[in-house]
């Protein structure tokens, strides 16, 4: 009772993992790890932001790491969180980043842009989460080969290195206006204990050149790319810092979808793809269908792509460009897509 009173003030009551979890799963086929994962430590980091100074030193914030090959929803389920959770959230691409003092961005900005979505209360922000995008692209690159007279790796361990301070925590100075390059900055001092870091990648490399079952030779096959443990070791090898994977405590993978997985993607989400496409038809009053066989064709042609769900979107748009073209002169139609309508269009991609 006690906490609702507190909670008049201010704090909305906080959404269980449950809670969480079930509306991650609305928009995300499959990855239960990940959005179970996901909505325990959005629900941890809540619940110990409302704790006493004291108390919070107690229970230790879990940063993540989320592993996956591409289009399988890492991204995607970082924006989904965003959406249902009552705190500050910005999304930070590790690649824009360098090492202080070259061209790119430094560290200190990916909190100047929380800050920003945090209304510039500097409370408010340090309770907030950092996503960090494609953190595999800052592996360590000197390893294989140097590039340039220097050879020095600016955009990759150095920026690595930098990110250590803002992981486990430190009294920073971040630029107040990050628009402004160059130009005189005002800076405030923000600490990133609270701030719990999501960071994701999809180390595609060790995937590709995962040691096979002595049974198959070649190329990895989708099931065991899909049973393909990533370990720790295997991280330090491509090219992490031991460092910054310790202060990513809580390790996930995410798992290639599969058929039917990339077919409920295409209908099952209130954002999927033929729902956006029968409605933007509708608008020109043609009623649009695809058969259940046209649209595993498309998850087929993704899954040999291996471009995951990623594709989907660009499938999608071949395949109905000449009925979007020819949309508004076939009003009151009704067009149902079949699989060999699609096999043609594909064979053109
Ligand atoms: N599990 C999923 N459930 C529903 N939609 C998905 C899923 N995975 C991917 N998608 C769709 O595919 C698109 C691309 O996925 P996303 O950006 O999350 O890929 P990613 O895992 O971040 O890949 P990359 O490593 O290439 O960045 C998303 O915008 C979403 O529409
Ligand atoms: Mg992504």
């Amino acid at each position: 009772m006690r906490t609702a009173q507190r909670s008049q003030e201010r704090v909305r009551p906080l959404l269980t993992p449950r809670e969480i979890y079930s509306y991650l799963d609305t928009y995300i086929v499959g990855q239960e790890r990940a959005k179970r994962t996901v909505a325990i430590a959005a629900y941890n980091h809540l619940k110990r932001c409302q704790l006493s100074p004291s108390n919070k030193r107690l229970i230790k914030k879990s940063n993540i790491l989320l592993i996956g090959p591409t289009g399988c929803g890492k991204t995607h389920l970082a924006r989904k969180l965003a959406e249902c959770l009552d705190v500050p959230f910005t999304i930070a691409d590790a690649t824009e980043y360098t090492e202080a003092g070259y061209y790119g961005k430094d560290i200190e900005v990916m909190v100047a842009e929380l800050l920003f979505r945090a209304n510039h209360s500097i409370e408010e922000c340090q309770r907030g989460i950092v996503f960090i995008d494609e953190i595999d692209k800052i592996a360590r690159r000197c390893q294989w080969g140097r590039s340039g007279p220097t050879a020095r790796d600016i955009g990759g361990e150095g920026v690595q290195q930098a990110l250590l301070k803002l992981l486990e925590g430190r009294q920073i100075f971040v630029p107040l206006n990050v628009t402004q390059h160059w130009s005189k900055h005002d800076f405030v001092q923000v600490d990133t204990t609270d701030i719990l870091f999501i960071a994701a990648g999809t180390f595609s490399d060790l995937y590709e050149y995962a040691p096979t079952r002595p049974i198959g030779f070649g190329q990895t096959s989708d099931a065991q790319q899909a049973e393909l443990r990533i370990g720790p070791q295997q991280l330090l090898d491509y090219g992490m810092l031991a460092e910054l994977l310790g202060r990513l405590p809580v390790q996930v993978q995410l798992q290639p979808l599969s058929e039917d997985q990339l077919l409920e993607v295409m209908t099952g989400p209130p954002d999927c793809l033929v729902r956006e496409y029968t409605q933007l038809l509708a608008l020109d009053a043609v009623s649009l269908h695809f058969e259940e066989e046209a649209l595993r064709c498309i998850a087929r042609y993704a899954l040999s792509r291996r471009i995951g769900a990623r594709g989907l979107r660009a499938v999608f748009e071949e395949v109905c460009h000449d009925l979007m073209f020819e949309a508004p002169e076939r009003r009151g139609e009704t067009l149902s897509v079949s699989s060999r309508y699609i096999e043609e269009r594909l064979a053109r991609l």
